[in-house]
This record gives structure tokens, sequence and C-alpha cells, in this order.
């Protein structure tokens, strides 16, 4: 790309905290919230978390009752992330909903992965009901979230990590790794119906 353009690119990035943002999701109790805080104290980068904007930004679009979840419009996600990252540098957007974020301002799409059997076990003991918890490890099981951001145009964004042995740290410093380039992204590997 000629140069100049490219520079120009760069400084319109920089910005607008274009390239800048990485996502991590996952099926919930992939370790998200966990990974997150680690990953934003090893790049100093700020955190933004869904559940903590969704009221603020005008999120909520309705309750799911048989769920007990609140429901988010997810057309409305990018424009409240971009009024998140006003200032310059490294965000981090610790979501479930990470591929219907605009891919144009993603730099890094990290799916948390985990053994079906571990996160039954992790969201056991966090009281969900069984038809919360066969809903979650049935998408797991099925690739739902790599299927849907593949979908959605984020094939060269896409980072999958395995968690179901790793520790929330260790994961951030793999997550570190990859974003600076030091580490290949790497998708598709994993697979639970083997
Ligand atoms: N790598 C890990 N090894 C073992 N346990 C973990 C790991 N990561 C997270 N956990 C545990 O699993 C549970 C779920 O983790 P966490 O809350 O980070 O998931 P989450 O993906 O953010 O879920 P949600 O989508 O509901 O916010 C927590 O009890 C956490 O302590
Ligand atoms: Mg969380």
């Amino acid at each position: 790309m000629y140069s100049g353009l490219k520079r120009k690119q760069e400084c319109l990035s920089k910005l607008w905290g274009i390239e800048m943002l990485i996502i991590v999701t996952g099926v919930p109790g992939t370790g998200k919230s966990e990974v997150s805080k680690a990953l934003s104290k090893l790049l100093k980068a700020k955190l933004i978390v869904l559940k903590e904007i969704a009221v603020k930004r005008g999120l909520v679009s309705g309750y799911d009752e048989e769920r007990s979840a609140i429901i988010i419009n997810e057309r409305k996600i990018s424009s409240a992330l971009r009024k998140e990252m006003k200032d310059n540098g490294t965000y981090i957007f610790e979501t479930h909903l990470g591929h219907y974020v605009d891919k144009n301002i993603v730099k890094l799409l990290v799916i948390l992965r985990c053994n079906p059997k571990v996160l039954e076990q992790r969201l056991k003991k966090r009281g969900y009901s069984p038809n919360k918890i066969s809903e979650n490890t049935m998408c797991e099981y099925l690739d739902t979230i790599l299927i849907e951001a593949l979908k959605n145009g984020f094939k060269n964004k896409i980072h999958e990590i395995d968690t179901s042995r790793k520790q929330p740290e260790q994961v951030a410093k793999e997550i570190a790794e990859v974003f600076k380039g030091k580490k290949p992204k790497v998708y598709g590997k994993i697979s639970w119906l083997k």
C-alpha cells in the first residue's frame, strides 16, 4: 500500500482506537471475566465489560424470563463501544456477543473454549439451572460462537484457546503474545465431538 496512505490510516486507527480492540468472547463460564482482568493488567489496556455498559448505553431491549437474563440489542453494541473508546490505547471488550461487533474496529477476536464436561461443573458450581447448563454446554459442543464469528467475517482475526486446564493468567499471557504478533492466530483445531 502507498506508504503515505498507510500512515494516514494508522493515525486514524489510533484516533478511533480502531485496530486496538481485543474482544474476549466465549460461552458463559469459559473464563472471560477472569482472563479479561488478567489481560488488562498485562497489556495496561482499558477493560470494557458488556454487562457493565449495557444499561448506561441503552443496549437492553428486554428481559428473557425463561433464561433469567437481560436481552441485548446486538445492533447497538458497536456504536456503544465507539463511545467507550474515546482515548487512544488498547481496549479489551469482555462479552459473550463478540461476533456481533463491527469487525472493522476489531484487531483480535479471542474465543475462549472449555471442555463441556469442565464447563458443566463450573456452571453447576454457579447454581445455574439444568436447562441453562445444557443450553450453554451444547453451544460449546457445537462451536456456535466460532461459526457465528466466521459467518460475520472475522476469519483473519480469530484466535481460539482451550482454557480447560489453564489458569486465567496463562491464557492472558498467550493472548498478549498473539496480539503482539509473537504467536500466530489459530482457530478450528478444537473439537469436543472427537
Ligand atoms: N482457567 C480457569 N480454570 C479454572 N477455573 C476457571 C478458569 N477460568 C475461570 N474459572 C472459573 O470459572 C468460573 C467462570 O469464570 P468467569 O466468571 O470468568 O466466566 P465468564 O466467561 O466471564 O462467564 P459469564 O459469561 O457468565 O460472565 C468462575 O468460577 C472462575 O473462577
Ligand atoms: Mg463474565
